[in-house]
């Protein structure tokens, strides 16, 4: 089946041109000018609408146990959420599976979790330990198409820095990304335990108990390990303030290789939530920063030293949040965030805070090149899968949200525009906030 895009301005490596799109089948066909069409094409008019590669968001948490408590967007909600949003891949970092499992556990129960999953996906591999079969079990996870991997610095399957040796040591040797989550546990509990003490648990305290500190200090050791081990492939998950950035833009000053994800949240938000009656809704880790790192953010966006805008969407129910109004211990950590990522960061573009340059290569073009789904994924190209989502300008909010969290941190950010229609290779997903084909079930992605 063909279709013909007609008259929007899309968005490639080539910046904004006013262009048709012709998708035959599931790929993009052809992008020019005034395309001829036969009388079996149907024709879709995107006059004055924005014309984007479908997002890919490569930090969610669909479907995730925290101990504690279960999020409440399981790959169906979540997927139809992105989609809402303008997002048509996502790769998923699963939970942690059970103490000794073996690497491919926690993927073989995910890649079941997401058989309803209504648009792509794939997993990054949760790494626990360092079994002496490591090797082996990442060597047959990136052949069954798992290039990537996370490993945490904190939480319950925190790794030391000899663990991490070890990983950078194995993954540079399988040519494979290794995802941290770069916070330094010792001196959280430190400060949790100081401030639990003195019945400081209100979520400000939250914030306090992890100051930018406890991520500048994890980013700079990881910066060191990976220089010892001379491996390349390292990417900062979730880098929230300007003290990591500085430390991270010096290493890049003198020639190391490495990648570097933030969020929207860390653009557009501030620790100021935490003060507010509902300030329990925003607890999540890295916590909020302050205005001049929302400030050094945008610097380094538009510098082109951070590479990705993810979302980290991890939701839970008000009702769970709400466990953290008095004590912050108490409420598991995460927001939603999958839904508003790309209006969020297209109006960013429209107000002139980033280039349109900057918000195609973090938002599509860089996490499809650094997983390894390019050129099938992120951009408008001659033979890429037709994943695409048109924008049209007009106010929009966020008042419902598709996630089954029932609210953004976001209320009060409008947008500039508003997701019309999104296509995933080829099929006709959403259009003027219908969705076509509800039970469309997404691919496993196999990524090289
Ligand atoms: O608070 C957060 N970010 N929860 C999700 C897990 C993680 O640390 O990425
Ligand atoms: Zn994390
Ligand atoms: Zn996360």
């Amino acid at each position: 089946m063909k279709i013909l895009l007609r008259n929007g301005f899309i968005l490639t490596e080539n910046g904004l041109e006013k262009k048709d799109i012709l998708i035959d089948g599931q790929f993009i066909k052809n992008i020019d000018k005034n395309i001829v069409i036969d009388s079996q094409t149907t024709l879709y008019d995107f006059t004055d609408k924005f014309i984007i590669p479908g997002g890919i968001d490569v930090h969610t948490h669909f479907d995730i146990d925290v101990g504690s408590k279960s999020s409440v967007d399981n790959f169906y909600s979540g997927g139809i959420a992105a989609l809402a949003g303008g997002t048509t891949t996502i790769i998923d970092h699963p939970g942690f599976g059970p103490q000794n499992c073996k690497l491919d556990f926690q993927i073989n129960k995910y890649l079941k979790l997401a058989q309803d999953c209504p648009i792509d996906y794939s997993f990054h591999g949760v790494l626990q330990s360092t079994s002496e079969n490591l090797e082996v079990e990442m060597s047959q996870l990136k052949e069954n198409g798992i290039s990537s991997f996370k490993l945490y610095m904190t939480y319950s399957y925190m790794m030391s820095d000899e663990d991490i040796l070890k990983v950078f040591t194995i993954a540079k040797k399988l040519d494979v990304v290794i995802c941290v989550h770069a916070e330094n546990h010792a001196m959280i509990e430190h400060l949790k335990s100081s401030f639990k003490e003195r019945n400081l648990t209100t979520p400000i305290y939250h914030s306090k108990s992890r100051p930018d500190y406890t991520e500048s200090e994890a980013v700079n050791r990881l910066l060191l390990l990976a220089e010892c081990t001379h491996f390349e492939k390292l990417y900062f998950v979730h880098i929230s303030c300007k003290k990591s950035l500085e430390i991270l833009n010096s290493f890049k000053k003198k020639g190391k290789n490495f990648f570097i994800e933030t969020c929207p949240q860390y653009l557009l938000l501030s620790e100021d939530e935490f003060l507010k009656e509902d300030g329990y809704k925003f607890i999540l880790s890295p916590p909020l920063r302050k205005k001049e790192d929302n400030i050094s953010i945008k610097k380094y966006l538009n510098d082109e030293l951070i590479d990705v805008i993810a979302t980290d969407h991890c939701s839970f129910s008000l009702n769970d949040k709400k466990l953290g109004k008095e004590n912050f211990l108490n409420c598991p950590n995460g927001i939603p965030g999958v839904e508003e990522r790309i209006p969020l960061m297209f109006t960013e573009f429209l107000k002139g805070n980033i280039t349109s340059k900057v918000f195609l290569n973090s938002c599509c073009i860089n996490p499809a090149k650094i997983f390894g789904l390019y050129p099938q994924k992120g951009t408008l190209k001659i033979g890429s899968d037709a994943d695409i989502t048109v924008l049209s300008v007009e106010d929009f909010n966020f008042d419902s949200t598709k996630s089954k969290a029932n609210y953004s941190v976001f209320k009060n950010h409008k947008s500039l525009v508003k997701v019309d229609t999104v296509f995933i290779r080829g099929t006709l997903l959403l259009k003027n906030e219908a969705f076509f084909n509800e039970n469309h079930k997404g691919n496993f992605l196999k990524r090289n």
